[in-house]
Order: structure tokens, then C-alpha cells, then sequence
């Protein structure tokens, strides 16, 4: 795996960030993205999504976005594949990681994967298969989606997030991913979640955190999940992002933000702010400003706290 600081962030814009917008990026665009975060030092990223063109069109160039991306050997590449077709597809493309998703909740998993839940996890027993027997074998992160809140149900049962953390545990997932798919978890759930659920895996279980920020709570949950001990998350440069399946999804969090906030903590990443945030130009080169968010990109980094120590209270 790709080298890593106190905490692992897994940069999900080239994915998540372009998955919901009406514009196309042109592939040089979305392969200079990739770079840019390349460049900046973070260990990991989602890069695109083995889906059928017409389904979301987004990602009709993902093999060749995988093929450069690939080439960066210190950053572990992967893509989402929520079936077994698109598991082939990952696997031949020889991703590092795949990501595979289910619901928690049975209404947003039958208009984002088109199945229902038990038969989601007929898929993801197929694509454990095929990733054991593949010749470069992928880590496997399994996440459930809506896992803090859904916008077609409402609240979701956290015993069934439970559950299929436990299911994909025994089925062969590496790690298991907690998504706030549409923004609707708070800090005090999105810690006791967590924490059950890191309980049930076992300490040494890896567990991340896919946050968006709908609400404004982004930020907020992704501290509450630092409490609960996780130390693994998504997030989207410019915050983009969202669910084309999800009604009303906003942004994942701003990794730029995700970072300072880390570093303010003392928590190192690897990541260099300034770099990351260039890619902010390559973005605005074709996404319209409204569209791109962040604290630090509109306030700028704080010149004056640099270099200085961290502020610690008494
Ligand atoms: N990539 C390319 N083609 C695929 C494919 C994939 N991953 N999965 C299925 N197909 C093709 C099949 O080969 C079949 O082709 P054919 O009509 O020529 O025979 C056709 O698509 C229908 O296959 P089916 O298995 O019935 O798929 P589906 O239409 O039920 O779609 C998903 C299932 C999972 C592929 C689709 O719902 C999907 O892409 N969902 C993910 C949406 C998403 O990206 N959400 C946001 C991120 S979580
Ligand atoms: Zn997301």
C-alpha cells in the first residue's frame, strides 16, 4: 500500500466528485486531476466507476483514466465496481483497489444498483470470487451506503449497517466503509455507529468514514468519527460530489478542509495543502464556480499560522 501519516485519506473526486454533474470532463482533464493529487502526496484514489456508459456516461473513458492513473506507482488506484460485470472490467483494468457498495436502506439500494439487498450480496460473494482469483488481486473495501441516513426512507436502522458489515466481514471484504451517502448523520451517531461497528469487526479491522456535507456537518462527523478511533476517510477535492440515485446528495467533504483540519490536530497525512489545492484551477477550467466549495479555497490557508505552533487551548 501506498505510504501513510496518522490518518489515511482517500481522495474520491475523480469518482464521486464527477459522478452527479451534467458535464462530461474531457479524459486529459480528469487524468491531470488525477496527477495534481498525485502530486500533492495523497496515498489513495477512487478514480472511476465500472459502470455501463448509459447508466452514468461520466465514465465511459474509465479504462483509459485507470491506465493513467496506474502509472503513478506510490498511490494506490482504485475504482467502484457494484457488480460483478464491473468487477471483471476493475480487475482486468488491474486496479489496486475495488470498491463495492451495498444500501442499508432497501429503497436506495433498488434505484442505485437496481436489486434488492440479499441479492446485492449474491454480487458481492461473485466479485470476492473473482478478486481471489484474479492474477493481481485488488483490496477489496466493501461500503455501505445511507449507512447514517437516507432521503428516500429517512432514518436508517443502524442494526442493518451492522449487519452487513458483519456479512461483508465474512464474505471476504479487507475493510468495510461507513457512508453518509446523503448527508444526513450527526456527530453523536456517526461516533456510536463507529464504534459499534469497529466492535463488532475487531480493533484490527480496517473501517472508513465516506462523509458529504449536505447539512454542514461534514467536518463535525468526520472528528466524531476521530473519537471513535477511525482513522480512514473519503473525501472530494472542491468538494464535489454526490449520488445520482440519491435525491438531494450534496458534496462529499472538502479534503482540502479534511486536511487542514487534520494538521491543525496534529495529525499528520502526507498531504501537501498548497499542491492539493491546485487542483481547484483544473476544475474551474470546466466545472462552473458555483459548483466548487471550501472554506480554505474562499478564505485562503492563514499565512500568518504558519510555521508556528499548534494551537493547544490551556
Ligand atoms: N459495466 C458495463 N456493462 C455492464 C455492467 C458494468 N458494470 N453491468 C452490467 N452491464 C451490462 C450487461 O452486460 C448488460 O448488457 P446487455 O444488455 O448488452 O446484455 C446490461 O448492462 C444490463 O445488465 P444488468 O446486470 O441487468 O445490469 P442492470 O441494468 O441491472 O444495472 C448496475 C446494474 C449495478 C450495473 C447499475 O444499476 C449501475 O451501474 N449502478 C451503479 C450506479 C452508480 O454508479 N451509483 C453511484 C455510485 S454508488
Ligand atoms: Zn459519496
Amino acid at each position: 500500500m501506498a505510504r501513510q501519516g496518522d490518518v489515511l485519506i482517500c481522495e474520491v473526486g475523480p469518482r464521486d466528485g464527477l459522478q452527479n454533474l451534467d458535464i462530461v470532463l474531457p479524459t486529459e482533464a480528469k487524468c491531470a486531476l488525477i496527477d495534481a493529487i498525485v502530486a500533492a502526496g495523497v496515498p489513495e484514489i477512487d478514480a472511476g466507476s465500472f459502470v455501463p456508459p448509459k447508466i452514468v456516461p461520466q465514465f465511459a473513458d474509465v479504462d483509459a483514466v485507470i491506465a493513467h492513473a496506474l502509472r503513478h506507482r506510490g498511490t494506490a488506484i482504485g475504482a467502484l465496481a457494484p457488480n460483478a460485470k464491473g468487477a471483471e472490467r476493475a480487475l482486468a483494468a488491474g486496479v489496486d483497489t475495488l470498491y463495492f457498495v451495498i444500501s442499508a436502506s432497501e429503497t436506495h439500494n433498488r434505484a442505485n444498483v437496481r436489486r434488492t439487498v440479499e441479492d446485492q450480496l449474491d454480487q458481492f460473494r461473485a466479485v470476492v470470487a473473482a478478486c481471489r482469483a484474479a492474477e493481481k488481486r485488488p483490496h477489496l473495501m466493501a461500503a455501505i451506503s445511507t449507512a447514517f441516513g437516507c432521503s428516500l426512507e429517512g432514518r436508517v436502522d443502524p442494526a442493518a449497517v451492522r449487519r452487513l458489515a458483519l456479512a461483508f466481514r465474512a464474505g471476504g471484504a479487507d475493510e468495510v466503509g461507513l457512508a453518509d451517502t446523503v448527508g444526513y448523520g450527526n456527530p453523536a451517531q456517526v461516533k456510536a455507529l463507529s464504534k459499534a461497528v469497529q466492535a463488532d469487526l475487531g480493533a484490527d479491522f480496517p473501517v472508513r468514514l465516506h462523509l458529504h456535507d449536505t447539512l454542514g456537518l461534514g467536518l463535525a462527523n468526520a472528528y466524531a468519527g476521530l473519537e471513535a478511533g477511525i482513522t480512514r476517510f473519503d473525501a472530494s477535492v472542491s468538494g464535489l460530489g454526490g449520488c445520482p440515485f440519491a435525491p438531494g446528495a450534496r458534496g462529499n467533504i472538502v479534503t482540502e478542509d479534511l486536511v487542514f483540519m487534520m494538521h491543525e490536530l496534529g495529525l499528520k497525512t502526507g498531504i501537501d495543502l498548497d499542491r492539493l489545492m491546485e487542483t481547484r484551477a483544473i476544475l474551474a477550467a470546466h466545472i462552473p464556480a458555483p459548483l466548487l466549495t471550501g472554506h480554505l479555497h474562499e478564505a485562503g490557508y492563514p499565512k500568518v499560522l504558519r510555521g508556528q505552533p499548534l494551537a493547544r487551548g490551556m
